[in-house]
């Protein structure tokens, strides 16, 4: 009967201990967040970076990552006007109609079908709002490293 209860002491003991010393070892050792801030600490505000990209026709496309990536906007945007339900500035270079002239890619296929699935004449209305699926681009570096590789295809030349 003796022998059981020194091991029961002994147990009691080391849990004790552990109980006790574990959270010191933790505190020598706090969370290391990936932001560099505490990480009680509020978050601060991203800085502002300008978008890369200037005057359309004069920039190179930019790779896509993926098969059914829309295309980031290689240009400069910021001095069209907002696409509203009447104006598109993005159509008068991108439209139909006028890309040839305009020397600019025109809309893609995807483009002109409808929600049914099936094709249309003009382009689908669900594609009025460019910059919903199209980003312009600012040079910025990875917030983390990293070895990605899409499906990389090289994006099609502008159809002339
Ligand atoms: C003044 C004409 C013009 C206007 C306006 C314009 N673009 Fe462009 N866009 C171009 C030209 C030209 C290119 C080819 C790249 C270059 O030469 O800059 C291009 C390239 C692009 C591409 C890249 C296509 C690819 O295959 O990689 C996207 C996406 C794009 N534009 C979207 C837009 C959107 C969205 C708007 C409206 C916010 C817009 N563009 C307004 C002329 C224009
Ligand atoms: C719902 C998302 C979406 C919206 C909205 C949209 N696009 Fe796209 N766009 C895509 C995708 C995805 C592709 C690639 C597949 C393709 O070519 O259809 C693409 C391709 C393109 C291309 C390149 C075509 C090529 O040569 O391969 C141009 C230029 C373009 N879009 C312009 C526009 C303009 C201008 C508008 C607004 C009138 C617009 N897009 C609205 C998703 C979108």
């Amino acid at each position: 009967m003796k022998k059981p209860l020194t091991m029961t002491l002994a147990t009691l003991l080391a849990a004790t201990a552990w109980a006790l010393l574990a959270p010191m070892a933790h505190a020598a050792d706090p969370a290391k967040s990936m932001r560099g801030a505490d990480v009680n600490a509020a978050d601060a505000a991203a800085d502002t970076k300008a978008y890369a990209g200037k005057r359309p026709g004069t920039q190179p496309l930019v790779a896509r990552t993926f098969s059914t990536q829309p295309p980031v906007i290689p240009h400069a945007v910021e001095n069209f006007d907002e696409i509203t339900l009447e104006e598109n500035q993005c159509l008068s270079c991108h439209g139909v109609e006028v890309y040839k002239k305009k020397n600019a890619p025109v809309i893609g296929d995807s483009h002109f079908v409808g929600r049914d699935g099936k094709k249309l004449a003009t382009a689908a209305a669900a594609r009025h709002n460019c910059v919903q699926c199209h980003v312009p681009q600012v040079d910025a570096p990875p917030l983390v490293e990293n070895a990605f590789q899409g499906d990389v295809v090289p994006p099609k030349a502008a159809k002339k």
